[in-house]
């Protein structure tokens, strides 16, 4: 473990993304998205991840010079152990909780998922433990692959001693995270007592952001700062509805980007349920004399959220919305190696975006106070126990 020489406890970053080099080298195989790209006129090799991203694309594939590249830089941050270890000590980061990035196994055939993501989980392992007690991870499962299989790999995961949970996009096994074939995974992880790190990628439909983003004139803008929240907003406003929270009543769930809308929508949800008179009736036909369980009382109990929210207002929301101990349940992260700085600001090494998730937990709870260093990393410690090798 990081020993501090005061009593200040770790910064941990929970939110914390790689690609592995075997990862990388597959996208550069790869002819639909996912995929890594060299195009004329420009040195860098380029990253294409989001269906946003796709009418830049095509029409960089056309020939057509819009002058604007599709995707963004695959720079050495994305792939490299070194940088990661760099960027960690540049912002005073004492362990990562590393997690491979979006779409993560989403697109494998099903023959090769289980291989591939023991590949993956493999060298985060072997990078976790060349650095001892700085580095943890979240492993990527193997969702496309037959759920016997699926159902097997979990507990693998038991075996590699840095693992402390699985990063798990929307998808689940292509019905979302409310579909019923998933509860035996969400069983199985709650068994291992392998937390849910659960992050967007799919957002909303092109359509919903017009012709204007289409022709790429607001950039990643509305994909990255509105559909990857309300994409995390909805998935676990469905598993709520459909019961997943009560039938797995041991599943701890940590939520990307404080959740996506969640502390601000919590209210309006249960307001919505308890106006509806369908699920009204339902209710009263199934008979229970239990209580319903409300959004509040999951959030309190199950569901853990980042602080990466990037102001003072949110994250007053996230940890108001997570109940009475709120700021017990918030654990910093960065987003790195996404949202690097820009313009002028490139090559710096110090990043805004880390600055401004600093910056708003120092000024709603204190800078260097005792709560503040709870959410700077005493929480992440405590609940993925980071203090056991
Ligand atoms: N963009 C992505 O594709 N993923 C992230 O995690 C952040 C930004
Ligand atoms: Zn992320």
């Amino acid at each position: 473990p990081a020993k501090m020489a005061d009593s200040r406890s770790p910064v941990v970053d929970v939110h914390t993304h790689m690609y592995p080099p075997e990862y990388i080298t597959l996208l550069t195989t790869r002819t639909a998205i996912p995929l890594v790209r060299t195009f004329p006129g420009s040195p860098d090799p380029r990253l294409i991840l989001l269906e946003a991203e796709l009418p830049l694309l095509e029409k960089a594939l056309s020939g057509e010079c819009s002058g604007q590249l599709p995707g963004r830089p695959l720079t050495k941050d994305y792939a490299s152990l070194p940088q990661k270890l760099h960027f960690m000590s540049a912002h005073g980061i004492d362990i990562s909780v590393l997690s491979l990035a979006n779409p993560w196994l989403d697109f494998l055939p099903p023959s090769t998922a289980v291989s591939f993501a023991q590949t993956i989980a493999s060298s985060f392992e072997t990078s976790c433990a060349a650095n001892p007690g700085k580095l943890y991870f979240f492993a990527a499962l193997p969702l496309t692959a037959p759920i016997p299989d699926l159902l097997a790999f979990i507990p693998t995961l038991l075996n590699l001693s840095h693992c402390r949970g699985v990063i798990l996009g929307t998808t689940g096994l292509g019905q979302g995270l409310d579909d019923p074939d998933l509860l035996p995974v969400f069983e199985a992880l709650a068994a291992a007592s392998l937390p849910i790190f659960l992050h967007p990628h799919y957002g909303l439909p092109n359509s919903v952001f017009g012709p204007a983003a289409a022709r790429g004139e607001y950039g990643h803008v509305l994909p990255l700062a509105l559909g990857f929240p309300m994409e995390t907003t909805i998935a676990v406003t469905r598993m709520f509805l459909s019961g997943v929270f009560d039938k797995v009543p041991s599943l701890r769930m940590i939520l990307a980007h404080s959740g996506g809308t969640l502390p601000f929508l919590a209210g309006r949800i249960e307001s919505c349920i308890l106006h509806d008179a369908h699920l009204a009736a339902e209710y009263q036909k199934s008979g229970k004399d239990k209580k319903r369980r409300t959004i509040w009382e999951v959030l309190e109990e199950q569901v853990y959220l980042d602080a990466v929210v990037y102001s003072a207002v949110g994250l007053k929301a996230a940890i108001m919305a997570s109940g009475e101990w709120g700021s017990e349940r918030l654990m910093f992260g960065t987003d790195h190696p996404f949202f690097p700085p820009v313009g002028d600001d490139e090559g710096n090494e110090k990043w805004e975006s880390v600055g401004l998730n600093r910056t708003a937990v120092a000024m709603v709870l204190g800078e260097g106070s005792k709560v503040g260093q709870m959410v700077m990393g005493g929480n992440a410690v405590r609940v993925l126990r980071l203090d056991e090798e």
